[in-house]
């Protein structure tokens, strides 16, 4: 029942998900994340990445299938016990708080933890992000966007994760800001998170990925150390622009 050093920290086995009585959108889909990996999902819209995504981090039950964490078969737990065993999963678009503040919104976020822990968790995060310890007492609203991402990082990072799914984590911001979404991540995953994203900003998260999959029409497509991918001529095609991968 309980896993060992072997297991990867997430896997997935054969999962079916769909919504009502309507047919799988997810159709067998198997992948597992290693220990400290970054791995990135990418595929067409409507593909079922988001649905999948839901159906790990406990907002969608699995029809059939199972999921591991750890060895640990976590299938179907809500979000909040997912959380609770040190596994984040954040929904695609902005899931803050925009009339409370930054330091109430990182409260939500800990809303776990213990009394007694909750005030080094908001130290915790401030260290990791800056930004949000100027603006500690200003409206979550009254933030720019990519501080509005930063923030609802934050309060993920509440709980000190050790897997994040991410989805889309750098959608409706500008390039500059993108990239501090990715440097940031990249930084936590140093510091021993490791990391299951899906992007429609395919080059960048899979420049900071080691592996990717490609999901189409409910399936796993493709799998590939995420430096073969951005290489990959048919990938570059279809979900990378195109254009030339590499300048000096
Ligand atoms: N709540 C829902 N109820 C019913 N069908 C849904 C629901 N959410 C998504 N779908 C359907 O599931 C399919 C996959 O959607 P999903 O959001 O998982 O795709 P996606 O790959 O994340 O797309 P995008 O790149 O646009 O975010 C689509 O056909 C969509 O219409
Ligand atoms: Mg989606």
């Amino acid at each position: 029942m309980s896993g060992d050093q072997s297991d990867p920290i997430l896997r997935l086995d054969d999962v079916r998900a769909g919504y009502g009585s309507a047919e799988d959108i997810i159709k067998g889909v198997s992948l597992a994340v290693e220990e400290t990996e970054i791995v990135t999902i990418i595929g067409p819209n409507g593909a079922g990445k988001s649905t999948l995504l839901k159906a790990i981090g406990g907002s969608l039950a699995p029809r059939d299938g199972n999921v591991y964490y750890r060895g640990m078969d976590i299938t179907g737990q809500a979000t909040h016990e997912l959380l609770d065993a040190g596994l984040l999963y954040q929904a695609q678009g902005r899931n803050i708080f925009p009339e409370m503040t930054v330091r109430e919104n990182l409260l939500m976020g800990g809303y776990t933890l213990d009394d007694g822990e909750i005030e080094a968790a908001v130290d915790r995060v401030c260290r990791h992000f800056p930004a949000l310890t100027e603006r500690i007492d200003v409206d979550a609203r009254m933030l720019s966007g990519g501080e509005q991402q930063m923030l609802e990082m934050g309060m993920g990072l509440m709980v000190d994760p050790d897997v994040l799914l991410l989805d889309e984590p750098s959608a409706g911001l500008a390039p500059v800001v993108q990239s501090d979404i990715f440097d940031k991540i990249e930084e936590l995953n140093r510091n021993g998170a490791s990391f299951l994203m899906i992007e429609q900003n395919a080059r960048q998260a899979l420049s900071i990925s080691d592996r990717g999959y490609v999901l189409a029409l409910g399936t796993i497509e493709l799998e590939d150390d995420a430096a073969a991918l951005l290489e990959n001529p048919r990938i570059r095609e279809l979900y990378l622009g195109g254009e030339a991968e590499s300048r000096p």
